[in-house]
């Protein structure tokens, strides 16, 4: 691997080999998604605690300090909304050469295995795997199921997953989901894992997360069950603990717990 590459991986993935990322681009097809409509005020209180930010680049350029910032992932589909006819026709909306003017760390992209727009979807990540290898820029896939949330079986998203990382993408994105171990096993690169829509306690997020490391996920790439949370500061300050402190739930309970009551202030378990 070249030393443009390993550097910009290493830039996203610290040295314990984990990862927290946060994705603040659902409105480039949900718009002013709930608690992102000021996503520089979102992720004000959040930033210290993340390893990057998965972002579009009007958002990138509008509501990010270039000053004062983390490592960026920067989206690079889309052409589709929620309320139109199918959100699996993306393509690719942002070039090589503005990502390396953007100075980002990685580039990423949905695939929508399975549906009517798989095949371009599946040539626009191999055509993006080959400008980012030209220039030394990771490319993360997506592995996306737009509103059929029941596609999230370890079957379906072992088979798009290995699919991903067989076209060159250097990280995939993924759903939790039971056997978690067999998406990760099937994958011969890292995984990371997204949340989807917010679920209904604060603990099955801890749950979930704590199983998929464990199963061998290198991280994840939460958003909604972060920054939709009433107490966003807390609950990635526990996700963080599970992912870079090899905390247990009830640990990263107990941390989610104390941090309800201290506002944005530093844990110093947790900043090590
Ligand atoms: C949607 C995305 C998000 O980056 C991904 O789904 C993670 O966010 P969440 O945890 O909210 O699902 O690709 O645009």
């Amino acid at each position: 691997m070249e030393w443009g590459m390993k550097n910009r991986l290493a830039q996203l993935i610290p040295s314990d080999g984990h990862c927290l990322f946060l994705p603040i681009d659902h409105g480039y097809f949900q718009g002013p998604t709930r608690k992102l409509e000021k996503p520089g005020e979102t992720i004000k209180p959040l930033l210290p605690y993340c390893d990057a930010l998965f972002v579009t680049r009007g958002v990138l350029r509008s509501a990010i300090d270039p000053a004062n910032t983390k490592p960026i992932i920067l989206r690079v589909s889309g052409g589709t909304s929620m309320v139109g006819k199918d959100l699996s026709n993306e393509g690719l909306i942002t070039s090589m050469e503005e990502a390396i003017r953007l100075n980002v760390s990685a580039v990423g992209m949905s695939i929508f295995i399975g549906s009517d727009h798989e095949k371009e979807n599946l040539l626009n990540l191999a055509k993006l795997v080959d400008e980012g290898e030209k220039y030394g820029i990771p490319v993360m896939a997506v592995t996306a199921v737009g509103k059929e949330l029941e596609k999230r079986d370890a079957r379906y998203l072992a088979l798009c997953c290995r699919i991903a990382a067989e076209l060159g993408a250097r990280i995939v994105k993924t759903y939790w989901c039971e056997n978690f171990d067999r998406v990760v096993n099937g994958c011969p690169v890292p995984v990371v894992m997204a949340g989807g829509p917010k679920v209904d306690t604060d603990l099955e997020v801890l749950q979930f997360v704590h199983d998929g490391m464990e199963k061998g996920a290198i991280g994840v790439n939460l958003g909604r069950n972060i920054w939709q949370n009433d107490h966003p500061v807390a609950m990635i300050k526990a996700l963080r603990a599970i992912i870079h402190e090899k905390a247990t739930v009830k640990e990263a309970n107990e941390i989610f717990e104390q941090e309800k009551g201290m506002g944005p202030k530093a844990s110093s378990f947790i900043l090590r």
